[in-house]
């Protein structure tokens, strides 16, 4: 069983939502695997009330803010996600990280704040490109997993992990099956310490960047490696299908 993700980051507004819940199909041999999409938040009622959504296919939002309501112009909550038809919720992306500013203090409030709405967190950890080649990828995904896990108090709980090398996100470079199976394997060493053997074997590691049908075999195959988070690829509904089936 795989765990097959799209993020649909901003695009897809809430007719073209609907226009690709149209085209998007589950072959009936890949249904053990797990499929989620995070549709922009404008765009998630729209695809939670779609007639032609495979129920199967579950949603998810792609930022929350870590309070339940207020004064925060722009923001929206847990809450407001999951009563619109969000299960899960990405935490932490690094275009979050990079772009907007967001701490590794602001990704544990955010990973409460999606557990207390019962939604699941898929926390995205990853290098940069100089952090990387300064040798420090280790260091780096290990210390974004130890604050996230911080918010997480029960092992019972599930979550999710994606591992993004930044590297690798929106550039058409992919990290090498090899590369991913070293930082997945990593981070299910430290999942286990912190969370036990039993719990860490059942949280799946994703990986994320420039994942498409071409490279998905060969990803969803490497050691460690539960699902892929699919940016780019996931937009188009039969890239998408392609991408699942290659996770049979
Ligand atoms: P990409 O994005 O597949 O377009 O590289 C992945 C992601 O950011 O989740």
């Amino acid at each position: 069983m795989a765990v097959i993700a799209g993020n649909w980051k901003m695009h897809m507004a809430p007719e073209e939502a609907r226009t690709f819940f149209s085209a998007f199909e589950i072959d009936e041999m890949m249904a053990d695997n797990e499929v989620l999409i995070f549709p922009p938040a404008i765009s998630l009622l729209a695809a939670y009330k779609c007639e032609n959504r495979d129920p199967r296919v579950q949603l998810g939002i792609q930022n929350v803010h870590w309070e339940n309501s207020g004064a925060f112009t722009g923001e929206i909550s847990a809450e407001m996600a999951a009563s619109a038809g969000a299960s899960y919720a990405l935490v932490g992306h690094s275009e979050r990280r990079q772009l907007f500013g967001e701490t590794d203090e602001q990704v544990a409030l955010k990973v409460a704040a999606v557990l207390r709405q019962d939604l699941i967190p898929v926390i995205c950890v990853g290098e940069t490109l100089e952090e990387r080649e300064a040798g420090r990828v280790s260091e780096v995904i290990l210390t974004q997993l130890d604050l996230a896990l911080a918010s997480i108090p029960d092992p019972e709980i599930r979550f999710l992990i994606a591992y993004e090398p930044v590297w690798a996100i929106g550039t058409g470079k992919t990290a090498t099956p090899k590369d991913a199976a070293g930082a997945h394997g990593t981070l299910r060493n430290r999942l286990e310490q912190a969370i036990g053997v039993t719990a860490a074997a059942r949280t799946e590691i994703l990986y994320g960047g420039s994942v498409k049908p071409s490279n998905a075999t060969e990803l969803l195959a490497a050691q460690d490696v539960d699902g892929v988070l699919v940016g780019g690829a996931s937009v188009n509904p039969q890239s998408f299908a392609e991408i699942t089936r290659a996770a049979g």
